[in-house]
């Protein structure tokens, strides 16, 4: 139920793994699509996917009675977006289990995929008594997703995890069927635990992230290379060096949605989370404290010209919801700068995101006579940049990374000048 990144992603690749998969979502124009193999979102593996099951194993449809009907397994995958308080909207996954509810025709196993409230999966289960046939049993399943953007299929079908909470443990272990062919570690769990790994797990990274950027903004201050410090705090197992990169921090439509939500779960069970509101405090920083060092480093924006390199919110996608160029291209421009935007795959979505600013087809040309270059995703694309050419395009050879993907002391030898996050200085070391 949902052909979002995650029920179109989930679907496809059940019925890669043999399943019988009907995917259902109420936008009709979506389905039309898919049927005709038209695949609505940009992911690695996923359109080669639903050309090989589609029309066999993997069909599409908008009535979701009939899809009820027809199914052992029913995965709601809907999203849950911020709600005005920022607590998460669970209206879409209210209105599809109450049409589960009225379609069931025999025993179900409903799967809760979307990131749901803790407690969730007790709130479907009333919906289905109060709306459902009283003489059909059901179980209700949590079975909560860690996809990232950019690799979701590969996420998918290589779990490092796959966490089934239920209240009976005999539905728990028919879903852990499913994913039985996947050889990943199966945590089969109760409810509310399930759909509290979902939450604990995403913050936790957004907190890591904050963390290290918040050690950046120091090294700023006192000399310190911060590529240098977790790669000496990574030796030390029990921090580890994924997810250590400093920069403009995070974005995406999880992260920002799912630590806001928490802290409003936080706030309706009677608990006040500290730490939380200052991960995403610090989050808003890391984009106006990139702004500043614009304006330091180049002085006077009017008129100025900047190159921005990257406006997707992560490599590997052209997602830009919640995305750092969101609010640092129009910051810049309110100090009165003539942006000239490039990004490798963003630029369809960009044309209606951001106002009275160019767009370039190359980084060089979105360098030509500027005054500036900023990266604000690290894309591949820009490991490969060459700086001979690059200097003779910009009018002058000023660079600030968002991403902290250069060496200081490679760019000083380039003649740039170069500005990262928390990279200390040029050293001759
Ligand atoms: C995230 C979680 O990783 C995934 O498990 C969950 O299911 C959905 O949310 P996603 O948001 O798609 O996935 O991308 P991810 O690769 O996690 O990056 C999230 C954000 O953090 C991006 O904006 C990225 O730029 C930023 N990030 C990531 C950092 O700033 N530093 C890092 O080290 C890693």
């Amino acid at each position: 139920m949902g052909t979002g990144y995650v029920g179109l992603v989930t679907g496809a690749c059940f019925a890669e793994l043999g399943n019988q998969v009907t995917c259902v979502d109420v936008d009709k124009e979506k389905i039309l699509q898919l049927k005709k193999g038209a695949v609505p979102i940009f992911e690695p593996g996923l359109e080669e996917i639903i050309h090989r099951n589609r029309g066999s194993r993997l069909s599409f449809t908008t009535d979701l009675a009939k899809a009820v009907q027809a199914s052992d397994f029913i995965f709601i995958a809907v999203s849950t977006p911020p709600g005005k308080g920022g607590e998460a909207d669970i209206s879409n996954v209210k209105a599809v289990a109450v049409g589960i509810a009225k379609a069931i025709n025999r025993y179900k196993i409903i799967i809760n995929k979307s990131t749901v409230p803790i407690g969730m999966g007790d709130v479907v289960t009333q919906i289905i008594i109060k709306h459902g046939p009283k003489d059909v049993s059901f179980d209700v399943v949590s079975n909560p997703e860690f996809l990232r953007e950019g690799s979701a299929v590969a996420d998918l079908l290589r779990p490092e995890r796959v966490v089934i909470g239920a209240t009976r443990r005999t539905a728990a272990q028919k879903v852990a069927e499913i994913y039985k062919p996947l050889h990943s570690p199966i945590l089969i769990t109760d409810l509310k635990s399930a759909e509290m790994i979902k939450y604990a797990s995403n913050a936790f990274l957004a907190t890591k992230i904050s963390y290290i950027n918040e050690i950046a903004n120091l090294c700023d201050k006192v000399g310190a290379d911060i590529l240098q410090v977790t790669r000496g705090m990574s030796y030390d197992s029990r921090i580890g060096g994924q997810f250590f990169n400093s920069g403009l921090g995070f974005g995406g439509s999880c992260f920002p949605k799912d630590v806001t939500a928490l802290v409003q779960i936080g706030k309706s069970s009677g608990y006040r989370f500290r730490i939380l509101p200052d991960v995403l405090d610090i989050n808003d920083y890391q984009r106006k404290l990139f702004v500043q060092k614009v304006q330091k480093a180049v002085g006077n924006l009017k008129g100025k010209v900047l190159a921005v390199w990257g406006l997707s919110f992560k490599p590997n996608t052209d997602d830009m919801r919640e995305s750092p160029a969101l609010t640092i291209v129009p910051a810049l421009k309110a100090k009165g700068a003539k942006l000239k935007l490039y990004d490798p795959v963003s630029m369809g979505k960009a044309r209606g995101l951001f106002k009275n600013v160019k767009f370039a087809k190359t980084p060089y040309e979105a360098a030509h006579g500027a005054d500036a270059v900023l990266v604000l995703t690290d894309w591949n694309e820009f490991k490969q940049i060459d700086f001979q050419k690059l200097k003779g395009v910009v009018r002058q050879p000023l660079l600030l990374d968002g991403r902290n993907m250069y060496d200081p002391q490679e760019m000083a030898e380039k003649g740039f000048e170069y500005h990262g996050i928390g990279r200390g200085e040029v050293t001759n070391f």
